[in-house]
């Protein structure tokens, strides 16, 4: 008689559910055991530069405008290349001081450290746009009206010539001061008083273009002023033809 199988005979022994429930097992051992595969197989780097490129994702939208180009003295849009650019800036209280900008270059100014109380001037030459001098004079203590007539009258022909105000430009301000610069095209000087903030271009022996702007007050005010004791600063700017037509 050959022998049974013994595999067979337990196998023939086991019922249909207990069957179901070892193969269910069996599946569920094959299933887990592929997964862990998988994750091993699949390499680190893959993963995590697919990370990175989610966040990349995110991060994309974020356009950069490229940064606007500085103009000189900081105008908004360029001066033609056959004109100059400048920029005046009056004092704003006492420490904010005054500047006078001409080409880009800062001719008075806390940086060049020119500036003082009182009336600031600075001359360039019309034909070269060189700077030829610069000064101020206190217009609070002392009197230097006379100093100042000098200095504006020693601008030679062709001369540009600039001027603004720091903390106070009027308290002794001669009226022969005044005369001289009203004699200049000044509409203001005659008007101006104590801590009044002020800018003012004007030439010497040239004539410049009607449409720029050549000057700018306010007045101290207590109810109105910016600062305690001083009103808002002002300043013009612009661009002045080379050569006059
Ligand atoms: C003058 O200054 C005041 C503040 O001090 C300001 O409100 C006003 O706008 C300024 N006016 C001009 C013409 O700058």
């Amino acid at each position: 008689m050959a022998p049974v199988p013994r595999a067979s005979t337990t196998v023939s022994c086991l019922s249909p559910g207990t069957l179901k429930a070892v193969f269910f097992l069996f599946a569920s051992i094959c299933a887990w055991y592929s997964g862990y595969l998988l994750a091993e197989l699949i390499p680190e780097v893959s993963l995590s530069s697919a990370a990175y490129s989610i966040r990349n994702i995110g991060e994309r939208p974020v356009l950069k405008a490229p940064a606007p180009k500085r103009q000189k003295c900081d105008h908004w849009t360029p001066c033609p290349s056959d004109t100059y650019a400048y920029r005046l800036l009056s004092g704003g209280g006492r420490d904010k001081y005054a500047k006078i900008c001409f080409e880009d270059e800062l001719l008075i100014g806390e940086k060049t450290g020119n500036v003082g109380r009182g009336i600031n001037i600075a001359i360039v030459n019309y034909m070269t746009g060189k700077v030829t001098a610069t000064q101020y004079f206190d217009m609070f203590e002392g009197d230097n009206s006379g100093q100042m007539i000098n200095f504006i009258q020693s601008a030679p022909s062709k001369s540009l010539l600039f001027m603004v105000t720091h903390d106070d430009g009027a308290s002794r301000l001669k009226e022969d001061a005044k005369k001289v610069i009203e004699g200049l095209g000044s509409k203001h000087i005659r008007n101006i008083q104590f801590r009044s903030s002020w800018v003012f271009l004007t030439a010497k022996g040239l004539q410049l273009p009607e449409e720029i702007q050549r000057e700018s007050i306010n007045h101290s005010d207590s109810a109105r002023n910016r600062y305690s004791g001083w009103p808002a600063e002002v300043q013009i700017e612009g661009c002045i033809p080379k050569k006059t037509s």
